[in-house]
């Protein structure tokens, strides 16, 4: 069945090996579906719920739609635009924002853990972040939304909100509800330093990830640093949880080989570390080191992307502003 897929990232710069595996490459596989609808949002308005550097953020913005298009993303194909050239999702979601219960956005972990302890000082942009995020995909009708599984709170959220509109205002199908689509498999890729902790941008060990602007030296290096244990090389999948920097490591090169764990396993049977290191870091290298030479090539011509997103936030406008004008009419504006 065809589906109408929305997705975001948030332009905060230094995309990574989990942003990839995560995210990005299955937008590159739901885009080759046939009959899929794709909408990629680079959310700079969530970007700003925490401080940004003006001209960083102008950066990242950048930089994060070249990923895009580094990775395999078609701006022909699909829509390709940042949230803040599209009105709509501001006034979209200042509405959803009085449709929403403090009740439930009370119960969101995200802001738990980002406001930290000091949550007076958080800013209120980051507690109705969800709101926000719950405009982007109400306002497109969208019905499958490829996720982490850190945002699968947010999106029951949407979930919730678009419910709720639809029996106050009593318009059954106005807002379409959102499926998630969240991997089964790899979907939490974690730190080369750590097996216990997501792979991170934020992470104040460049070593711990992979980034999309690595070259191959750096690439290689730092899977050479990666840490592993003292345990023979697994034979099966058992106790594979009990070694997480193993699991990750195995976790990375199926994805990248597309192939299951198992066949990894069976693959270095008998092997020795050195051995799969090589093989593992020759699979980053020839997947990552082309998407980073592009996206430093496209990065010279910023016109260029500038134009992908004023183009795709013209086509995003048409769908988003006709949703808002119905949504107006509906509470009596
Ligand atoms: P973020 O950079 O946190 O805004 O995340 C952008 C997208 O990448 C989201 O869909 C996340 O779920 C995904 N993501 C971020 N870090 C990881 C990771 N370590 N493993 C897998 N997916 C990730
Ligand atoms: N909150 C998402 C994240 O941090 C990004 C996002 C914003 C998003 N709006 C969205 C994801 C709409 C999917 C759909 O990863």
């Amino acid at each position: 069945m065809a589906k109408k897929i929305f997705s975001g990232v948030q332009p905060t710069g230094n995309l990574h090996l989990g942003n990839y595996i995560g995210a990005i490459k299955n937008f590159v596989d739901l885009q080759n579906e046939k009959n899929n609808q794709c909408i990629f949002c680079v959310v700079d308005l969530h970007a700003i719920t925490v401080k940004q550097n003006p001209k960083e953020l102008k950066n990242n913005i950048r930089e994060t739609t070249a990923a895009f298009l580094a990775s395999g993303i078609e701006p022909e194909k699909n829509i390709i635009f940042n949230q803040s050239l599209v009105p709509a999702h501001s006034e979209g979601s200042w509405i959803l924002g009085c449709v929403a219960r403090m009740g439930w956005l009370n119960r969101m972990t995200q802001f738990k853990e980002k406001a930290g302890k000091d949550k007076e000082k958080a800013s209120i942009g980051l507690y109705i972040y969800p709101v926000l995020m719950a405009a982007d995909i109400l306002l497109y009708d969208a019905s499958h939304v490829p996720v982490g599984e850190d945002q699968k709170q947010h999106l029951e959220l949407s979930r919730d909100i678009a419910q709720k509109f639809n029996l106050d205002y009593e318009c059954p199908n106005f807002f379409k509800i959102p499926e998630p689509l969240i991997q089964k498999n790899f979907a939490r890729i974690m730190s080369l330093k750590d097996g216990t902790k997501k792979m991170s941008k934020s992470d104040p060990s460049d070593l711990s990830r992979i980034n999309l602007k690595d070259n191959k030296d750096e690439i290689i290096n730092k899977i050479k640093k990666a840490k592993t244990d003292n345990d023979s090389m697994p034979k099966d999948e058992n106790n594979l949880n009990k070694r997480p920097e193993i699991e990750n490591l195995f976790s990375i090169y199926s994805s990248l080989s597309n192939q299951n764990l198992k066949s990894t396993i069976d693959q270095f049977s008998g092997k020795n570390f050195s051995k799969f290191k090589n093989d593992l870091a020759e699979v980053v290298v020839e997947k990552i080191t082309p998407i980073s030479n592009e996206i430093k090539r496209l990065e010279k011509d910023p016109q260029f992307i500038d134009n992908i997103l004023l183009n795709g936030s013209k086509k995003a406008e048409k769908m988003a502003k006709l949703k808002v004008e119905k949504l107006k009419e509906i509470i009596g504006f």
